[in-house]
């Protein structure tokens, strides 16, 4: 799918990458024409994501991600290319230009109506005459009518098609319906579609932007399965959302709390605290936490504290970490999950609870001491073995301290022997980290590669001549006369040659070609590495001059490929080559 190149420029023209940008980053800090903020896209102590204003791009020198301000939707709000550009053109109030052949942007679009239309069927059959059981259920698990309106919540009549023939009555179609996951097709072969929620109590999945992704429907009462939920469609993918992440991102209490169930959650928000949110019916993936930390740097674990929370609970651990968010864990005695937990002793004891949660450190040392007992000899020393390790990946000198002298009192050590072993640990895995890194720089072209795996450049040399051929077209198109053309088979890398062709194809008449056109023709790596071509200083006043050397380096490198295996060619050789080339041979 293509949109005219007239819109895309005015759409870039009129969605500044500084404006568009700083909806998500804190740019501080000034330097040329580049504002730095820290990256927000890997996690970093000292800004290296920087926009660059006279060329309308981003670039962040920390993980190489880059592109234009499309790119930069594309990747922070999770969107398709044109769905980028739609997003951008709502933004500035722009009209997209109609194309039919664009089924995906409707057909989701129309989804999401759908999912609205039946969110809102479901609530109003909830005051209807036969919800009475639903009504009940809902007071036995004591959720209040407020609670019922801010999460939308519904009723599934017990029918085989009250939905699917409001739906119908809308104007929704039989695939509609069944593309939404709402329906399910007839065992019977004749066409028949009937509802995919019957009888249960419904709970919206709403996302970050307030759009009706989906359905969790509760059974009212005990049965088999007690949730059902919406399967992937087009705009619901369980794993990338968070059941209340949309009333959860505006809390003011700085933290985000992950329980297991919808029920928590809508509990914790009834007790005051809006900030929990719930994996959908998974334990939490590295693209649920990357949602959390846009908003929030610290989480409070609150699974429930059966085996299966707790294992899900180090999993969670890990991931969030990974990300730099701090972690605690909150240890319920007495109820399984934070529901029972504030019906039994209130929602005060649940908020002093929360206040108490230790941090993951205690929790992990905690248990991994329940797994020895700590009586004999042999299971202290495994014991120590193990929290001594945890305890020396801390960076904090204060915080290794502390928790070896907890570590020793657990153990019945001395203080400071654990703090010596800790050290110690942390001195060999310092220095392990340090030789790595060095044998890394140490190879000349670790620098001049990029980062992604599969694009790695076979003949650096060229690789370079060819960036800077690139580099030049893009800021010096008039240079590109008849004299100066390169074919792609002159090209060592293809990637570059492609994007030498695509730059080519856009310039017209002279004028920069823009980043912005190119993002729907490769995938965001590439466009990072693209970014990272242009973003290297250019000497504009030699230019004419640097191209010939480009060119000149391009082609000799090109005779060597094919005169042989990298080997220098001899003149000779060369000279023939061209010979030949020109059909002079003999
Ligand atoms: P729970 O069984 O803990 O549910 O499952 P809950 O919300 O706390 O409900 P109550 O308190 O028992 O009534 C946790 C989450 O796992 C998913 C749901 O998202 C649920 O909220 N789940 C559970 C399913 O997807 N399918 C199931 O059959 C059960
Ligand atoms: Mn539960």
């Amino acid at each position: 799918m293509a949109f005219p190149e007239s819109f895309i420029k005015e759409l870039t023209e009129r969605n500044d990458i500084n404006e568009v940008v700083s909806a998500y980053v804190r740019l501080t800090k000034k330097s040329g024409n580049n504002m730095f903020g820290l990256c927000p896209f890997h996690s970093e102590k000292s800004p290296s994501f920087s926009v660059s204003n006279d060329k309308q791009i981003y670039h962040c020198f920390g993980c190489g991600k880059g592109g234009s301000v499309i790119n930069f939707i594309m990747e922070i709000e999770n969107l398709s290319y044109p769905d980028a550009v739609r997003f951008l053109a709502r933004r500035v109030g722009m009209a997209v230009p109609e194309d039919e052949k664009d089924v995906n942007f409707s057909r989701r679009e129309r989804m999401l109506q759908l999912n609205r239309d039946a969110a809102r069927y479901f609530y109003e059959q909830l005051s209807a005459p036969n919800a009475e059981d639903a009504r009940q259920y809902i007071i036995k698990r004591d959720i209040s009518p407020a609670m019922v309106t801010r999460f939308g919540l519904g009723f599934a009549p017990d029918s085989w098609d009250s939905l699917v023939f409001a739906m119908q009555q809308k104007g929704y179609t039989k695939p509609e319906l069944l593309d939404a996951g709402l329906a399910k097709a007839s065992k019977k072969g004749n066409g028949g579609i009937y509802d995919t929620f019957r009888n249960r109590l419904m709970f919206p999945v709403i996302d970050i932007r307030g759009s009706v992704i989906g359905f969790s429907g509760r059974i009212l009462g005990d049965g088999e399965p007690k949730y059902m939920n919406s399967p992937e469609t087009l705009v619901f993918s369980k794993s990338h959302n968070l059941f209340a992440m949309n009333l959860a991102k505006k809390s003011k209490m700085g933290y985000i709390i992950l329980s297991e169930g919808n029920i928590d959650v809508v509990a914790m928000h009834q007790a005051g605290i809006d900030c929990a949110v719930a994996s959908l019916g998974t334990s939490l993936t590295p693209e649920q936490a990357r949602l959390i930390s846009r908003y929030v740097g610290e989480v409070v674990i609150a699974y429930d504290g059966d085996a299966a929370g707790q294992k899900a609970s180090q999993r969670a651990i890990l991931i969030l970490q990974q990300l730099d968010i701090k972690v605690r864990v909150l240890r319920m005695s007495g109820a399984k999950d934070p529901d029972e937990y504030i019906k039994k002793f209130g929602a005060a004891a649940f908020e002093n609870l929360l206040k108490r949660s230790e941090s993951h450190i205690e929790y992990r040392l905690a248990d991994i001491a329940s797994k020895y007992e700590l009586s004999s000899d042999e299971s202290r020393v495994a014991f120590i073995k193990e929290a001594t390790g945890l305890i020396a990946s801390l960076p904090s000198t204060v915080e290794r301290e502390v928790y070896s002298r907890k570590t020793a009192e657990m153990a019945r050590l001395s203080g400071d022997t654990v703090i010596t072993e800790v050290e110690r640990i942390r001195k060999r895995i310092l220095g392990q980290a340090r030789k790595k890194q060095d044998s890394e720089s140490s190879r000349p072209a670790h620098l001049t590669q990029p980062r992604g795996k599969n694009l790695r450049f076979d003949n650096i040399k060229s690789a370079a001549a060819e960036k800077g051929v690139i580099r030049l077209l893009y800021y010096e198109p008039s240079l590109f006369n008849e004299k100066a053309q390169l074919s792609e088979e002159d090209f060592s890398s293809p990637l570059l040659a492609k994007f030498y062709t695509q730059l080519k194809e856009r310039i017209i008449f002279g004028a920069q070609p823009s980043l912005a056109l190119l993002a729907e023709n490769f995938t965001s790596d590439e466009i990072s590495i693209l970014t990272e071509i242009l973003n290297e200083p250019t000497e504009l006043s030699q230019s004419e001059r640097a191209l010939d050397d480009y060119i000149k380096i391009i082609k000799t490198e090109k005779l060597k490929r094919h005169s042989g295996d990298g080997e220098s060619p001899d003149l000779n050789e060369i000279a023939n080559k061209m010979r030949e080339s020109k059909g002079y041979g003999g």
